[in-house]
């Protein structure tokens, strides 16, 4: 593996001298890569609603939480989210890269009647615990109930972080081992980084430091 070297130059930007348009695309180049999911819920009249999201991460591991942040559409709030205060559920569907079309296509502005699935190419299944439906096309899902919302933004909240506790794992059957692990790697998972997406490269592993006796 090649050795990290010390940078002697930097260009520095200060956050709130950019213009709001150029924040999120780099935000999402500097915070890179990160996962590319797509959030399953259930709308109005059972709709099935479907929303690619990146600013996604696991919280904790008692209780199992995850969580993700949702921004606003023309100051209004994103049917997800509607969704999710209306019955407190949804399903994570992890991402291969063979889906990166559809999930692409998961980000089109539906109205909440009109459900993204088929226009994204994706089929559903259902969910054992959660009514919001799996997309069958996704290796890994992980059905959430709502733990706790966390509004951000002053006067009006602005974005919302959406934590939810992990009832239920999916894991496509090729991609457990005989030992019960999941493979990670096995799945070739679709990450974003600023505009752009990432597919997975070199998988390798480090044994955990230990302190050196002083
Ligand atoms: C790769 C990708 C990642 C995205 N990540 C987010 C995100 O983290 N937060 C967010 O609010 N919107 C994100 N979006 C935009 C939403 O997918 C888009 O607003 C979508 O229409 C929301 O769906 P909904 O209105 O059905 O909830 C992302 C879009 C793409 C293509």
């Amino acid at each position: 593996m090649p050795k990290a070297c010390e940078a002697t130059d930097y260009t520095t930007l200060k956050p709130a001298e950019i213009a709001l348009p150029d924040r999120l695309p780099l935000m999402g180049a500097v915070i890179g890569p990160r996962p590319v999911v797509v959030i399953t819920t259930v709308g109005p009249d059972g709709i099935v609603n479907a929303g690619a999201y990146s600013n996604y991460m696991g919280v904790s591991s008692e209780p199992v939480l995850v969580c993700f942040a949702l921004g606003r559409r023309n100051g209004e709030e994103k049917d997800t989210l509607r969704n999710i205060k209306a019955n407190s559920e949804f399903v994570v569907n992890n991402a291969s890269s063979v889906m990166a079309e559809g999930v692409h296509k998961t980000a089109v502005d539906f109205p909440p009647e009109r459900s993204e699935i088929p226009f994204a190419g994706f089929h559903t299944i259902p969910s054992e615990i959660v009514h919001a439906q799996r997309i069958a096309e996704s290796p890994i899902q992980l059905e959430c109930r709502l733990h706790k919302l966390v509004e951000l933004g002053e006067p009006e909240p602005t974005n919302t972080i959406v934590i939810g506790e992990v009832v239920r794992i999916h894991v496509r059957k090729d991609l457990i081992t005989a030992d019960g692990k999941v493979r990670g790697e096995g799945w070739d998972a679709l990450g974003g980084i600023g505009d752009a997406y990432v597919t997975m490269g070199e998988v390798f592993e480090l044994p955990y430091p230990e302190a050196p006796a002083e």
